[in-house]
């Protein structure tokens, strides 16, 4: 953590990595975050999931759901119900980097779900997959709530070229990636009236004041989000609000200047091409756009190339 965070501070544009968001308080803002007005993308995906499951589902004949990043595993029960409803479910592997957390959804899904065996996998998926060796197919790989967005594309394509290599001929993935759209909208997603996405923002630097015993004054940093169309991607930043020296154990002291931005997140927004050209590099294809792709977020399914 502290290399990571070292470089990232030496850059030219100063930066740290989303994942950094999200201890037990960080966690419990975004969980605030996605019920908030501005904020569509979960509850999107949650009517689309809901909507299209099913029939997904019974078309698949899945028999293993291997989940990236299983967040709260809420998502994950519309995809558990649609296959338990089949009855071929067998196995559900719930991936993530937080082993306390894995348990405890781990325990109550094995209780929702009496035969369905759930093997949970502890792993930061930016780095590997770490699966049980015998997974019963075909499998599901799923990645929702557009969390690819926040990888570079090179970084992107990695992930998905990892799950790509997982896959038997027969499996497939299910993506869930936030769509281009108007401008307002977007930004109105990550600037809340509330203020709370501001308080996630700034959440990352009592993250590293907890884990590095780094003396950052979150009061000094402002929040800034906007949609960089070249990019297509939201760039969430704090900002400085005056000059500023902050002491890190083990590093040099950084200097941040007033008005100087650190950035803490990109939320890439994708189209169908965007998509298509992340898959070809990944050796994977589009095989169904199961949702319009006109709705503000997309469900996407892949089968290996
Ligand atoms: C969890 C990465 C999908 O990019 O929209 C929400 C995180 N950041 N508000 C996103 C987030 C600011 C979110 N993801």
């Amino acid at each position: 953590m502290l290399a990571e965070v070292a470089a990232g501070l030496a850059a030219p544009q100063k930066e740290l990595p989303p994942k950094y968001f999200y201890d037990q308080r960080g966690s419990e803002l975004f969980e605030e975050i996605t019920r908030l007005p501005e904020y569509y993308p979960t509850r999107t995906e949650r009517a689309l999931l809901q909507g299209w499951m099913p029939e997904l589902m019974a078309q698949l004949g899945t028999r293993t759901l291997i989940e990236l990043g299983a967040g709260s595993a809420e998502k994950s029960r519309l995809i558990l119900d649609a296959m338990r409803a089949t009855g071929l479910a067998e196995l559900y592997v719930p991936i993530d980097v937080s082993a306390s957390f894995l348990s405890q959804t781990a325990a109550k899904l094995r209780r929702e779900y009496p035969g369905l065996r759930v093997e949970p996998a502890v792993a930061d998926i930016a780095e590997e997959l770490n699966l049980p060796r015998r997974i019963p197919r075909p499998a599901l790989f799923a990645f929702l709530g557009s969390t690819i967005g926040n990888f570079y594309p090179p970084a992107a394509i990695r992930l998905l070229a990892r799950v790509r290599a997982a896959m038997a001929p027969g499996d497939r993935f299910l993506l869930g990636v936030d769509l281009r759209k108007d401008i307002a909208r977007l930004e109105a997603a990550y600037n809340d009236s509330k203020g709370i996405t501001a308080e996630f923002n700034r959440n990352m630097l009592r993250v590293l004041n907890h884990e590095l015993g780094a003396d950052f004054d979150p009061e000094a940093f402002e929040h800034r989000a906007f949609y960089d169309t070249g990019g297509h991607r939201i760039e969430m930043h704090l900002v400085s609000s005056r000059d500023q020296l902050v002491t890190i154990p083990g590093l040099e002291p950084v200097v941040l200047a007033r008005g100087e931005s650190i950035r803490t997140e990109i939320s890439s927004k994708y189209d169908r091409e965007s998509v298509a050209a992340l898959f070809e590099a990944a050796e994977l294809r589009i095989e169904a756009w199961p949702t319009d792709p006109t709705t503000p977020f997309g469900l996407v399914v892949g089968a290996p190339a």
